[in-house]
């Protein structure tokens, strides 16, 4: 069963700080199998964070490829942030607030060190879509959501018209 169902907003897993992993044993491939699969099953979707179905554990997938030439799927163990640029404001959504879009203040590049699925650390610098992807699903793995940046709920959040499937 690969495809997981996705958690929606308000619930409460949404919220929950992730755990380090520990060792890339199966149970954790056998998630990042899951990520991507259910990633991939939603198309225009270009990430996906472990509590979103349901795992604490702290594990997200990326994937911009769609989107951005020359990009690549990247699986994101114990991810974190080492340095961010400047930020702007964009337009953003998510699998588990379906029916909403905010304005959210990102920044543009950053610089992130993760471990991957070989269990090497790793140190990458994203920019542009790539980058706020990477600041979105790592708020996940922190229990937080991009509705929490928005500064004001009259004139930053959107109800969507279409759905995204
Ligand atoms: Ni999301």
């Amino acid at each position: 069963m690969p495809i997981q169902s996705v958690i929606e907003y308000p619930n409460p897993i949404l919220r929950n700080l992730s755990e380090p992993v520990e060792s890339i044993n199966d149970s954790c491939l056998k998630l990042i199998l899951d990520l991507k699969d259910t990633m991939f099953s939603f198309p225009g979707c270009v990430g996906l964070a472990a509590n979103q179905i349901g795992s604490k554990e702290r594990v997200a997938v990326v994937d911009v490829s769609s989107k951005i030439e020359g990009s690549e799927l990247r699986v994101l163990i114990n991810p974190r942030i080492l340095h961010q640029s400047k930020h702007k404001i964009l337009r953003e959504g998510c699998l588990s607030i379906q029916n909403l879009t905010a304005n959210v203040k990102r920044a543009e590049q950053v610089e992130i060190e993760y471990m991957d699925v070989s269990g090497e650390i790793i140190k990458y610098q994203a920019q542009g879509l790539e980058a706020i992807c990477i600041q979105h699903e790592i708020d996940h793995l922190d229990g937080n959501l991009f509705i929490d940046h928005v500064i004001s709920a009259k004139t930053d959040i959107f109800r969507r018209k279409r759905y995204l499937h």
